[in-house]
């Protein structure tokens, strides 16, 4: 497994077509140091497999590899089990979980099978857009937390654009008096600014428009790990 940097640090999340991810991952070699992993899309997947994806990617970087089956874990648990399964022996080094339909057995099924394959899970507590609540339950993001926590689970997202429940999940991390970090998408394209999340307690922002659909990405890595930084400092 490909370790992950130390925060604060930046997630790029590739949703591009496989030629144009790789391209791109090539253009930004000399702010590597600055992105902490690759993101890679369900998308790709669609267009060249799994093992397509991490084998072009693999050619020609290090960095730890995060597939979000965008979204993953809502199946059965044997399904689950199989999915992380084939994820694994493609290689990748991360995986996301979304258990808010499937419940407690699928997320079981998720980490377990992560374990014996040696893939980190991360599991997401709450989106970032518009009605991603809507058919949740208040209780439900605690709930996942808690079971993830009696999993040994380290990894969570949360939205990158809610300061608010930012600082919740954060008060919960301390709680458990563990190394938990937060993975955040909703930076730039929806509003959230690194420097506010990481304020807030987010170790990771992950992000994908904002620097994929840029004129010049380098600038916008560069700008953006400065904001991590001062985010990081401003901690209390
Ligand atoms: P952008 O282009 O918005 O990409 O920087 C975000 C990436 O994160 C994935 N993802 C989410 N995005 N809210 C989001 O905005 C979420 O709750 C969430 N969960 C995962 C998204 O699929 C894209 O790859």
């Amino acid at each position: 497994m490909n370790n992950i940097k130390k925060p604060p640090s930046i997630i790029l999340s590739l949703d591009l077509p496989i030629e144009n991810a790789v391209n791109l991952v090539k253009d930004l070699k000399e702010v590597s140091a600055k992105i902490a992993a690759l993101k890679v899309s369900s998308l790709q997947v669609m267009e060249v497999g799994i093992k397509g994806v991490v084998s072009e990617l693999r050619t020609f970087t290090d960095l730890p590899i995060i597939y979000d089956h965008q979204k993953g874990c809502t199946d059965i648990p044997a399904i689950v089990e199989r999915q992380v399964n084939a994820s694994a022996e493609a290689g990748v080094d991360f995986l996301i979980a979304v258990p808010q339909g499937a419940g407690p057995k699928s997320l079981e099924s998720f980490v377990d099978a992560c374990r014996k394959k040696s893939v980190e899970p991360i599991v997401l507590l709450e989106m970032t857009h518009e009605g991603a609540n809507e058919y949740i339950k208040e209780d439900t993001s605690k709930k996942i937390f808690e079971k993830a926590i009696e999993l040994g689970v380290n990894y969570f997202v949360v939205p990158g654009n809610k300061v608010e429940s930012i600082q919740m999940y954060k008060g919960w991390a301390e709680e458990t008096g563990r190394d938990i970090k937060f993975m955040s998408p909703g930076i730039g394209a929806q509003g959230g600014s690194a420097k506010e999340a990481v304020r807030a307690g987010v170790d990771y922002p992950i992000v994908g428009r904002a620097i994929y659909q840029a004129e010049k990405p380098i600038e916008i890595v560069n700008r953006m790990y400065v904001e991590c930084l001062e985010g990081f400092n401003g901690r209390k």
